[in-house]
């Protein structure tokens, strides 16, 4: 949902635009709509940029050869304008004295364009953030100072952004604030850094900053200062990030995708160790009476498989809510209800809004990955899944870092001691599984014709047949539904036709006879099934045209944790078989800063 770093580097003579261009890269999963940058040399803002993909845009412009020491930089997710040279941030004044790159959304900016129309400016870009230089620069006019007059801009947009700001008419600094849209700033050995994310600044900065709303930050070449709204001075907490540079690179796979879903293992390894953490916290907790999930996408999937384990391992009533309409449900909150927000950045704009409103009369816990993010420094209580960074758009490692947590919670509230042990199994299930990778890619050249997909699950994996359509519609654009396997014959068996692939999970269990059912229904209206089993299930090859079996003792329980690796993999080579970029799925990002 755009991505923005800035970065001043204490030697003047040292040129920042390689540094720049090597922290933006690592943020494309951001935007990749057009790339820009700004740097200050030789009294005069340089500005390079365009629309397209970063190494598309490079090749044509060499952003790496800029002079400068010191700079901002972009990439874009298009919300005002379409993706194009002119819509590119940074964004500028008339004179190119002040140029600024900005992620969020400016909800007011068509009022104050106009105004500003009036007063004379001339606008050339349809982007909402246009109207930020020019309010900076009418403030410079009126006699602010740079850090002022981006102060007095701040007061007059609404919307959420995090903003950098550099000037020609007050060189060497670069003043940056936020609301609502994520902000780091590093503190590194050669300079100072700003970034949307850690991933950006990694290779650069170990120890970070995380800016409140509205103060705004300082960074020149010998430190960085961070004011409050009436100028003090405040003594900001230093963090260390403890990822390494190498966990954002592709170390050697051909996608950030398949080597995270290859990570998966490790990722529940390193989760299960925040078991202690959750068993404080369960303790802290006192008197709950119910638990309402609120989360996005993958995490809403991960959410739905918490309320199938808490309501039948634990018996509390559980919901779960998608953020974007959790407002909907606040009368219903009381000091007895525990909000979970499960989200892998923990800048989700829904997720945050949503956990504002519950703040205000319920217990919050954050299931997160991102150390630092804002559901992190909101929530009262906070579980940090360990997966690591997540570059790939489609959440992979996150998703079954986020079940592990889950599942722990839940086993420990219910006392549940043998499906704790069982936990720590899990890694190595999914490594069996995916060591049978050889055989999706076989099931992925079968497939990949299909315009649409059905996926079925009943009780615990029935999130599990949501969140397998889910990775398959958003890399490889093929249309795929999940559904409770039993809900088919309540209207979409009608869309059963001959040909179409319907993936059955079908783990043993209790589930499994009357998932049989639904399989036999959907065989015979002509559908093509792709069953998900468990091993020596022998009647699903003669029922089956197409079965992978999970080949080790995984029952229903925890299937969730090992039977979404399979789909995972057939939503990759599916993707790979279409020829599209399975970690750059058209129309999406990996963070969505905006409601
Ligand atoms: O960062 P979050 O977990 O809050 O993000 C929520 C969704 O945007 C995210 O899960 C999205 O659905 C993924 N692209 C799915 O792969």
């Amino acid at each position: 949902m755009c991505g923005i770093v800035g970065c001043i580097l204490k030697d003047d003579k040292k040129d920042v635009a390689p540094i720049l261009f090597d922290c933006i890269s690592k943020l494309e999963y951001r935007g990749y709509d057009s790339i820009g940058l700004a740097t200050f040399d030789d009294e005069n803002i340089h500005i390079k940029k365009d629309k397209g993909k970063i190494n598309e845009v490079n090749e044509k412009l060499d952003l790496q050869d800029m002079a400068g020491n010191f700079g901002i930089a972009h990439v874009r997710w298009a919300t005002h304008g379409d993706p194009s040279k002119l819509n590119s941030h940074p964004q500028v004044d008339e004179n190119v004295e002040i140029a600024v790159v900005h992620n969020g959304i400016i909800e007011n900016n068509t009022k104050i364009k106009a105004d500003l129309e009036k007063e004379g400016h001339i606008f050339k870009s349809d982007t909402d953030t246009e109207v930020i230089p020019h309010l900076i620069e009418k403030f410079m006019d009126e006699g602010f100072d740079l850090e002022h007059a981006v102060r007095k801009t701040i007061e007059v947009i609404e919307g959420a952004y995090a903003i950098a700001v550099i000037s020609s008419r007050e060189p060497d600094k670069i003043i940056a604030t936020r609301k609502d849209s994520p902000l780091i700033v590093g503190i590194g050995e050669d300079g100072y850094y700003l970034a949307s994310d850690s991933p950006a600044i990694l290779k650069y900065a170990k120890d970070i900053i995380y800016p409140e709303r509205d103060e705004i930050v300082i960074l020149d070449k010998s430190g960085v200062v961070v004011h409050d709204e009436f100028d003090n001075v405040v003594n900001k907490q230093i963090d260390t990030i403890n990822w390494t540079p190498e966990m954002a690179e592709k170390e050697g796979y051909d996608h950030f995708m398949i080597k995270e879903i290859n990570e998966q293992a490790t990722a529940v390894r390193n989760t299960l160790t925040q078991r202690d953490n959750i068993k404080n916290i369960i303790d802290d907790l006192g008197d709950i009476d119910r638990i309402c999930f609120v989360a996005c996408g993958t995490s809403y999937h991960a959410s739905l498989t918490g309320k199938y384990l808490l309501e039948s391992l634990a018996g509390i009533s559980t919901d779960v809510i998608l953020a974007s309409e959790f407002k909907y449900s606040a009368k219903t909150l009381d000091d007895k209800t525990l909000v979970i927000f499960i989200s892998q950045s923990g800048e989700t704009a829904d997720s945050l809004k949503a956990l504002d409103i519950a703040n205000e009369t319920s217990k919050t816990l954050g299931i997160v990955n991102v150390a630092g993010s804002s559901i992190t420094r909101r929530a009262k209580y906070v579980i940090q899944t360990q997966a690591g960074p997540e570059i790939g758009v489609a959440a992979t490692k996150t998703y079954v870092s986020q079940l592990t947590a889950i599942y722990l919670f839940a086993a420990l509230l219910a006392d549940d001691n043998d499906l704790l042990d069982e936990l720590y199994n899990v890694p190595d299930y999914i490594d069996e599984v995916l060591a049978d990778f050889e055989e999706v890619k076989i099931l992925s050249n079968r497939y990949h014709f299909a315009k649409d997909f059905f996926y079925l699950g009943r009780g615990y994996v029935y999130p599990t047949a949501l969140e397998g359509a889910l990775k398959l519609k958003e890399i490889s654009y093929i249309h795929g539904e999940g559904y409770a396997a039993g809900e088919l014959k309540h209207g979409p068996l009608a869309l059963i036709d001959e040909g179409i692939p319907v993936v059955v999970i079908i783990p043993p269990g209790d589930a499994y006879k009357k998932t049989m059912s639904n399989l036999e229904e959907v065989k015979s209206r002509g559908a093509s099934v792709l069953a998900i089993g468990g091993s020596g299930d022998e009647d699903l090859k003669s029922k089956a045209q197409d079965v992978f079996y999970i080949n080790c003792d995984v029952g229903e329980l925890i299937a969730p944790l090992v039977y979404i690796v399979p789909l995972q993999l057939l939503s990759y080579y599916v993707t790979l078989e279409k020829g599209f970029d399975p970690d750059k799925p058209r129309n999406l990002a990996k963070c969505v800063t905006v409601e």
